[in-house]
């Protein structure tokens, strides 16, 4: 299936937080798949993206996980199915992660890195990620039913818990004692985080990285309705900007998001998204397109320099 061809992308003229410059000179032309779930078919990322890339000359198809009948057998990193990447913005549970993950497993190139999606979908293996390389992140536990909330003691009240595979700010709950535990049906999320509740202003600070620059803009808390805060964009400061790169080392993410709130105790890191939709980012699709063709280009040319049972990721350990 051919790009949707819309051109109905947005270019904000918010203020730029970026030192770099958006360069307009594409690269040399790459043939891109980009998997687009049905959620997203009518938001603006990732088509908008696919829209730029396609005016810079690029071919994009776009491959609808729960429209078509995908061939993952047939996935090659030497004869080569002739795209240069694979680009999938995730949803919770969505159909696209398998084909991406089957593209990225037969060593083909994704963005983001699969193994990295990997890392942050799952906020326990993200906040085990987190917390591993020294990042400040709460003390989490992974509950698999509420009835074993009932272990905690009443000193690790209040609580805040969420579902574990969640987004978006759907359902998460602070809890103030144990008490309140039975009058909520927690059960109906699946698998629950569950962390202290950390003491802060009412908003979110979300640092967005486009793959080149990372933006700041603060966002009203949902455990803080009524605050008042209006969702803008903020100046980023060098410890914000330092700790999103962190992040984005720690779990090897190129494109990504990074919840992160004002505590007592500094900056605390709650949630890490890989391709969030980066509201309020001045041309965002812009500069995630340039990092999109940028990382295409950058792992070709790694994996055009190893050999083929290298260029397969995951297998050197073991050949
Ligand atoms: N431990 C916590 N302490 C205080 N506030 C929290 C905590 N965890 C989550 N929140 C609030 O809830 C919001 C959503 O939580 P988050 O982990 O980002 O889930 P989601 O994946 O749904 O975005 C956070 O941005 C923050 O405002
Ligand atoms: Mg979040």
């Amino acid at each position: 299936m051919s790009s949707s061809g819309r051109h109905d992308t947005a270019i904000s003229q918010c203020e730029s937080q970026s030192t770099r410059p958006l360069s307009s000179v594409p690269q040399a032309p790459s043939k891109l798949c980009f998997i687009v779930e049905q959620k997203y078919l009518k938001d603006s990322m990732p088509v908008a993206v696919a829209d730029v890339l396609t005016s810079w000359g690029h071919t994009v198809d776009m491959l609808q996980p729960h429209a078509v009948l995908a061939d993952v057998s047939g996935l090659d990193p030497v004869v080569g199915d002739g795209y240069d990447a694979y680009v999938l913005k995730t949803v919770s549970s969505g159909p696209g992660l398998s084909i991406l993950e089957a593209a990225g497993a037969a060593g083909l190139v994704t963005v983001n890195d699969y193994r990295a999606i990997r890392l942050a979908r799952d906020k326990a293996v993200a906040a085990s990620r987190a917390r591993a390389f020294g990042l400040p992140f709460p003390k989490t536990y992974f509950a698999a039913a509420s009835r074993l909330l009932r272990h905690l003691a009443a000193t690790e009240y209040p609580l805040v818990v969420k579902p574990n595979n969640g987004s978006g700010c759907e359902r998460i709950f602070r809890i103030d004692r144990a008490s309140q535990l039975e009058k909520l049906d927690l059960d109906q999320d699946g698998f629950l985080l569950v962390q202290p509740y950390l003491p802060n202003p009412g908003y979110d600070m979300k640092l967005y990285n486009t793959g080149e620059d990372v933006f700041a803009v603060v966002r009203e808390s949902p455990l803080h309705p009524g605050s008042g805060t209006v969702e803008r964009l903020v100046p980023l400061t060098a410890e914000l900007r330092a700790l999103a790169l962190q992040v984005g080392r720690a779990f090897g993410l190129d494109i990504y998001g990074v919840d992160v709130i004002e505590t007592p105790s500094g900056w605390m890191v709650l949630d890490v998204n890989d391709f969030p939709s980066f509201g309020k980012v001045p041309q965002a699709a812009e500069r995630v397109a340039q990092s999109v063709v940028r990382i295409a280009h950058r792992a070709a040319a790694r994996i055009a320099s190893v050999d083929v049972s290298t260029a397969i990721h995951g297998l050197e350990a073991t050949a």
